[in-house]
């Protein structure tokens, strides 16, 4: 089939790229010029294992190019995915770029003969495929439904496999305004071994949040927990959660084989949460619920306890170098949301380095991915100094903070902390060392949960 994707970044061109790989033809359709050159000359936009490979792959076999013109990528296709972003403007969903999308497909519609299915991928909050893009679409093209098709049907990619994400997906979610809309839609997934939930706009809509906050809630259960292990002095999380994660309805027995699923990622202790969906999500869904005269104090908390829960990384370190950091240098290893990507939307160490920074530390940040490419805008005004190594980064220093759990921090032995640092005082916020082999070679350590 063909098929247009409106918006080539994250979810755009990696949904593109997988629905190349089921012998589709699409066309991404992106406003930004360098964009548009980078996708058809096989360069990603952005970094993400695997896509610059796979993209490649697609455009040689002729599935995939990119445009500028909507309304020949609209016309020339027999599906519409809507796949532009929804950032959050004070708390609350943004629908710019989902509103002005609608209304150009809606143009292009009018002048298009032929039945075509319109599907929203963006994460929108329920009730806005039918009562905000529906209306649009109408309004531009001079259709009804019937004449078009409407869907909405949400991804669930994880940054650093997407790719996989996307080609293999657990379940595809479609919501469908009628049937004639869904079973037209699910057409493309033809082939695809995956579950299809055929169900209504609103449905959909709402199961994406609802995923996101499942595992956001577990994540800042699991960093409240933390608070009262530390508080007790005597327990260590770790301890606790292999405890908690040995009853076979979290990790079931198969035969003799344990199942250790996904899930149990994220019932452990950390700094917290970023990147561009939990933080936005729960705080989309917060409001939406306010809007509804829905109290959403669980919702709420989650987020509160995110908030507040990277900070509690300067505290351990104050534990050991008192409250005046003044003048100290502290290092910073880890500046992405999570590892292998070089994503810094939300990442726990903005609110950890300004924390630190207000306080007087002089801060110097290591990361491998964040700013391979050049240094971004997000870094290059935080006033701290960029390490090109993590020997430069720990050279005296008085203290480091590991914030995210890249491979190349988890290999970090005791000696290489020591021999490098002024004072080797090691603050783990994402528990990835083995704290006996490491207070055993000296080194003053601490960790979330601890
Ligand atoms: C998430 C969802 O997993 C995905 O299904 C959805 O489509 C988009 O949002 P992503 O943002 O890529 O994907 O990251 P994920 O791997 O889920 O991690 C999110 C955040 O939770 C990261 O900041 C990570 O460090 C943090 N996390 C994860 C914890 O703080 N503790 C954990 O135990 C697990």
């Amino acid at each position: 089939m063909k098929i247009s994707i409106v918006g080539s970044g994250y979810v755009g061109l990696i949904t593109g790229i997988s629905l190349s790989s089921l012998g589709h033809r699409i066309t991404c359709i992106e406003n930004n010029k360098d964009k548009v050159f980078a996708i058809n000359n096989g360069k990603s936009p952005f970094y993400e294992p695997g896509v610059d490979l796979a993209l490649k792959s697609a455009i040689k076999k002729g599935l995939l190019q990119a445009t500028e013109s909507l309304k020949e990528g609209v016309i020339n296709s027999d599906i519409t995915i809507i796949a532009v972003g929804t950032p959050t403007i004070d708390n609350k969903i943004d629908l710019t770029f989902v509103k002005k999308a609608s209304e150009e497909i809606g143009r292009a519609l009018r002048e298009s003969k032929k039945y075509h299915v319109v599907t929203v991928k963006s994460t929108v909050l329920p009730g806005v495929t039918e009562q905000v893009v529906k209306p649009i679409i109408e309004k531009f093209s001079g259709k009804s439904i019937g004449e078009y098709g409407l869907c909405m049907s949400p991804e669930f990619l994880s940054e650093g496999t997407a790719i996989k994400d996307a080609q293999e997906p657990d379940r595809i979610v479609i919501g469908q305004y009628d049937d004639k809309s869904g079973m037209e839609f699910a057409k493309i997934y033809n082939g695809s071994k995956a579950p299809i939930i055929f169900t209504n706009l609103w449905t959909a809509e709402l199961t994406k949040y609802t995923a996101n906050s499942l595992l956001a809630t577990l994540i800042s259960f699991s960093n409240e927990i933390a608070r009262i292990a530390e508080a007790t002095g005597k327990v260590d999380i770790l301890e606790v959660w292999k405890g908690v994660h040995l009853d076979k309805r979290l990790s079931p027995i198969n035969g003799r084989v344990r199942i250790k699923p996904g899930v149990l990622k994220f019932i452990l202790s950390g700094c917290g949460y970023g990147g561009s969906c939990f933080p936005k999500d729960t705080k989309a869904i917060a409001s939406y619920a306010d809007e509804l005269g829905i109290e959403t104090s669980l919702i709420k908390s989650v987020i509160e306890i995110n908030n507040t829960q990277p900070i509690r990384t300067v505290k351990l370190l104050e534990d050991v170098l008192g409250k005046n950091l003044a003048g100290k240098k502290i290092a910073v290893l880890g500046l992405t949301f999570k590892p292998d990507t070089d994503d810094l939307r939300e990442s726990p160490a903005f609110p950890i380095i300004n924390e630190l920074l207000s306080e007087g530390a002089i801060v110097f940040g290591h990361d491998p991915g964040a700013y391979k490419e050049g240094v971004p805008p997000q870094l290059s005004n935080l006033g701290i100094s960029l390490a090109n190594s993590t020997e430069e980064a720990l050279k005296n220093a008085d203290g480091v903070i590991v914030v995210t759990s890249w491979k190349e921090y988890t290999q970090l032995t005791p000696k290489f902390f020591k021999e490098n640092m002024k004072l080797p005082v090691v603050i783990d916020a994402r528990r990835i060392y083995n704290r006996s082999s490491f207070t055993n070679a000296g080194v003053i350590y601490k960790g979330i949960g601890l």
